[in-house]
């Protein structure tokens, strides 16, 4: 193997950075070249890459975001968005690539890996719902980015008797609304996992006004319902004056967390010394704080990872 490529695609998270930097160090210490596709798969089919040299990913390792950019690349997705990739791969004379991204990015890498090019999936996503791993990259960031936020909106929201509706990411998982709920003391968790009740809800903050608390906290996953619309609905009948929050990107930003960048640099580590032992067509992960490799097939036509366990806790909890 003399020259390797890594992209990142799909939304960003934190750690990509700190990824990208151990992937290319990896590889330069075993002599080998790097290059870096920019904005994702779109940067692939255009041919838009950078070498990156030990010295050029010097920095970047507490810096959230990207620094290669990244994309959502819908032409990728069709066989002649593919093709144009591997002859591009061919041409650069590149021997590997390394794909940093949620499930559609590791789906276009295991496209390639069925036309025969060598590559190495690294779940990058702040849902943390891709099977086979315990956690995803630049989750652990984004919860402590929600818990952050959702204890400065305690604070004021003791001091004025208020109910907040926070909504947080998560389109079809309720991951971080189940995490952030469980560590921020919040009083509901509104998942798209689980059916919920308004009236139920409406009944419980009332009892929770009558007792004298200052506060309620409800944390609504994007999927599960807009913040606004469960606002409306709630305020007039729970005692509480009701505020809402959408973090919104905030969460996807920031220096990625001790955790992040730890788990980063192991997972950089671990796709380059497979691509070198011969091992293609797989995604690193974590299990059981052991580096795991999957193949992408069992990774994609699994269901989503399910946080059942969570959900329960959450419930056991009072949540
Ligand atoms: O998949 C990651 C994610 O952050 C989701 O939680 C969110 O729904 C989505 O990306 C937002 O995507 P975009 O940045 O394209 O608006």
């Amino acid at each position: 193997m003399k020259r390797l490529a890594v992209l990142t695609s799909g939304g960003d998270c934190s750690g990509m950075n700190a990824c990208i930097r151990a992937v290319v160090r990896t590889a330069v210490r075993m002599k080998i070249e790097v290059i870096g596709f920019r904005k994702g798969y779109q940067g692939l089919m255009k041919g838009d890459a950078i070498n990156l040299d030990s010295k050029a990913v010097s920095g970047i390792l507490h810096r959230g975001g990207t620094f290669l950019q990244s994309a959502r690349a819908i032409e990728f997705k069709t066989p002649e968005g593919q093709q144009q990739a591997l002859s591009n791969l061919r041409e650069m004379g590149i021997d590997g690539m390394v794909v940093l991204g949620g499930d559609g990015s590791l789906t276009g890498a295991l496209a390639l890996h069925r036309l025969g090019f060598p590559v190495v999936g690294i779940p990058a996503s702040i849902d943390n719902d891709i099977p086979f791993t315990d956690m995803s990259l630049g989750v652990d960031t984004a919860l402590n980015n929600i818990l952050y936020a959702v204890d400065c909106i305690k604070d004021t929201a003791s001091s004025h008797a208020r109910a907040f509706v926070i909504e947080v990411m998560g389109r079809n998982s309720g991951y971080l609304a189940s995490i952030s709920a469980i560590a921020t003391g919040a009083e509901f968790a509104l998942v798209p996992e689980q059916a919920y009740d308004l009236t139920e809800i409406c009944q419980q903050l009332r009892g929770r006004f009558a007792e004298g608390r200052d506060n309620a906290i409800i944390i609504v996953a994007e999927g599960a319902g807009h913040a606004q619309e469960i606002a409306n609905s709630i305020k007039d009948t729970i005692g509480f004056e009701v505020r809402v929050t959408v973090l919104g990107h905030y969460q996807r930003g920031g220096a990625p967390t001790v955790f992040d960048r730890l788990l980063a640099s192991r997972f950089g580590k671990k796709s380059v010394e497979l691509l070198i032992s011969g091992v293609s067509g797989v995604m690193v992960g974590l299990s059981a704080n052991n580096m795991l490799a999957t193949p992408l097939d069992d990774v994609i036509r699994s269901e989503k990872r399910p946080h059942d366990e969570v959900l329960r806790m959450a419930e056991v909890l009072g949540i």
